[in-house]
C-alpha cells in the first residue's frame, strides 16, 4: 500500500510537517524526485530539523527510508545532513536506502546553475542554485552520472572527464568563468562513493518487495505542482515533476500501488523565485502573511510572496495529481483575520477563463476574483478534535472541498507535530 503526499502549490506548503506525522503509521518513507532545493522543516517539541534530502520520516525510529532513482544527489549537502542527524542523536545506518539508479550532482552543475542564474537577470528563473536544472538537463541528455557509475572507476573517471571537458567549454567561453580541475572531483567523489556505500541498493526491487508483503509506504515528494516542469507555470517551474506521476517513475513503483493521494496546502499562497503568481498580495496584508507565516525559505532563506489562496490553481493541481484528500496547513496564520479572501475564478481582459492557463503571456494576464469569507478570528492552538474547530474556519474547508472535490482530512495549526488535527480517526 502506497500513500503520496504532493505539493500542491508551489512549494512550501508544510510536507515535512506531514510526512514526519504520518511516517509514524508506514515502515517506509521514499522521496521521489528533486534534490537538495528542497527544505522540509519538522518541529519535534520545540526543536526544529529542515531536511533537504533524507526523507522527513527519518525521525521514527524504526521508519526506514529511501532516496529514489528520480532524486538527484548532492554528495554535499547529503553528508552534510547524515552529521547534522547524527549531532542529533539520529543514527541513519541500516536505515537509509539509495537508489543505485540515481543521478548525481556535480560541481559543474551547481556553477552553470549559480552563472546563468547570474548573467541574465531578465531570463532568471530565481532558482535556488542548487544544480537541479544543469543535472536533470544531463540526465535527459544521457550524459548523467549515476551512483552506480561509481562502482568502477576507470569508468567513472572516464565519463567525468569527458564531462567536465564538454562544460568547461561553456564555462569558459559562454560565462568567460575558470574551468574545473577533473583530478580534484575524482578524488573527491570517490571519496564519497566510500561513506554513502553501505546506503546504496536497489530500493525498486526493495520497495515493490515491501509493496508484495503488504508493507506501509509513504511517497514524500518534493516542491508543488504548480513547479512541476510538465504541468507547473513553465518556465517558471522546477526541472521534475513533483505531481504523482513522478512517484511512480522516481521510484519505480507502479501507479497501480498507489492507493491514497494526499495534497498538501497552505490555507493562503506562497512562491519563492520568480514567475506568475495570480493572487500575490503586494501590499500590507502580504507582508502581514510573510510575517505571522514566518515565510522565509527553508533552503536559501529568501522571503517567500505571500497571496491568497487560489482555488483555481488548487482545482487545477487537485485534477493533475489525483488528489484525494487535503492536509490544510498554517490554518493558525489566518487566526486573526476577520475577513479571509480566496480567488475563486480567473479573467483575461475582462473573460472568465475555463482553465488554468499554460502560456506565459496569459499566466502573466491573469486578474482574480476574490470571493470573501468570513474568518474565525480565534486562537486554534490546542484544539486536537476536528468537531471543536470554530464554525468559520470548517465553513472555509468546505468551500475549499466544493470548489475542489477533494475533502480537508488533515488540519495543521502551528509547525509543531502535535498541533495537527486528523478528521477520520
Ligand atoms: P515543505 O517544504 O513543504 O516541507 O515546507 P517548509 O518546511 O519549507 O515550509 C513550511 C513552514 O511552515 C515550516 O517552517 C514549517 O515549520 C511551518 N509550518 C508547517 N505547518 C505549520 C502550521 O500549521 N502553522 C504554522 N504557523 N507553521 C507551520
Ligand atoms: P520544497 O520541497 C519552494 C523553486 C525555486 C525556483 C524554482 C526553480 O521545500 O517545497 P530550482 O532550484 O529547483 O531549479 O528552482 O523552484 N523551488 C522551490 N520553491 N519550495 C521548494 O522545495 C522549491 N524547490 C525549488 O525557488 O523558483
Ligand atoms: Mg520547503
Amino acid at each position: 500500500m502506497v500513500t503520496l503526499i504532493v505539493g500542491s502549490q508551489w512549494g512550501d506548503e508544510g510536507k515535512g510537517k506531514i510526512v514526519d506525522l504520518l511516517s509514524a503509521n508506514h515502515d517506509i518513507v521514499a522521496r521521489y524526485q528533486g534534490g537538495a532545493n528542497a527544505g522540509h522543516t519538522i518541529v519535534i517539541d520545540g526543536k526544529k530539523y529542515v531536511l533537504h534530502l533524507i526523507p522527513s520520516g527519518i525521525l521514527n525510529d524504526g521508519v526506514k527510508c529511501v532516496i529514489g532513482n528520480g532524486v538527484v544527489i548532492d554528495p554535499v549537502a547529503l553528508t552534510n545532513e547524515i552529521k547534522m542527524l547524527s549531532d542529533h542523536g539520529i543514527d541513519v545506518s541500516g536505515r537509509l536506502f539509495i537508489s543505485h539508479k540515481a543521478h548525481l550532482i556535480m560541481p559543474y552543475h551547481k556553477l552553470l546553475d549559480q552563472i546563468r542564474e547570474s548573467s541574465s537577470s531578465d531570463k532568471a528563473i530565481g532558482t535556488t542554485g542548487r544544480g537541479i536544472g544543469p543535472a536533470y538537463i544531463d540526465k535527459a541528455r544521457r550524459m548523467g552520472i549515476r551512483i552506480v557509475d561509481l562502482l568502477d572507476r576507470q569508468y567513472f573517471e572516464e565519463k567525468l572527464r569527458y564531462n567536465i571537458s564538454e562544460h568547461n567549454k561553456v564555462i569558459t567561453k559562454v560565462y568567460g568563468s575558470d574551468a574545473l580541475d577533473p583530478e580534484e572531483i575524482v578524488e573527491t567523489y570517490l571519496n564519497f562513493d566510500k561513506l554513502i556505500d553501505p546506503f546504496i541498493t536497489d530500493t525498486t526491487t526493495l520497495l515493490n518487495n515491501a509493496i508484495k508483503e503488504g508493507k506501509k509506504v509513504l511517497a514524500e515528494g518534493a516542491q508543488g505542482a504548480l513547479l512541476d516542469v510538465d504541468h507547473g507555470t513553465y518556465p517558471y517551474v522546477t526541472s521534475s515533476n513533483p505531481t504523482s506521476g513522478g512517484a511512480s517513475t522516481g521510484l519505480g513503483v507502479p501507479p497501480t500501488a498507489i492507493n491514497r493521494i494526499i495534497g498538501i496546502t497552505k490555507a493562503y499562497c506562497t512562491r519563492v523565485g520568480h514567475g506568475p503568481f495570480p493572487s500575490e498580495l503586494n501590499d500590507q496584508t502580504g507582508e502581514y502573511l510573510r510575517a505571522k507565516g514566518a515565510e522565509f525559505g527553508a533552503t536559501t532563506g529568501r522571503p517567500r510572496r505571500c497571496g491568497w489562496l487560489d482555488l483555481v490553481a488548487l482545482k487545477y493541481s487537485v485534477m493533475i495529481n489525483g488528489i484525494q484528500e487535503i492536509a490544510l496547513t498554517k490554518l493558525d496564520v489566518l487566526d486573526e483575520m476577520d475577513e479571509i479572501m480566496v480567488c475563486d475564478e480567473y479573467k483575461i481582459d475582462g473573460k472568465p477563463l475555463k482553465y488554468f492557463p499554460v502560456d506565459l503571456p496569459s499566466l502573466n494576464k491573469i486578474e482574480c476574483n476574490f470571493k470573501p469569507v468570513k474568518g474565525w478570528n480565534q486562537s486554534l492552538k490546542g484544539i486536537q478534535k476536528y468537531s471543536d474547530l470554530p464554525r468559520a474556519a470548517i465553513d472555509y474547508f468546505n468551500i475549499i472541498e466544493e470548489f475542489t472535490g477533494a475533502e480537508v482530512t488533515i488540519v495543521s495549526t502551528s509547525p509543531d507535530r502535535n498541533d495537527t488535527i486528523i478528521k477520520h480517526k
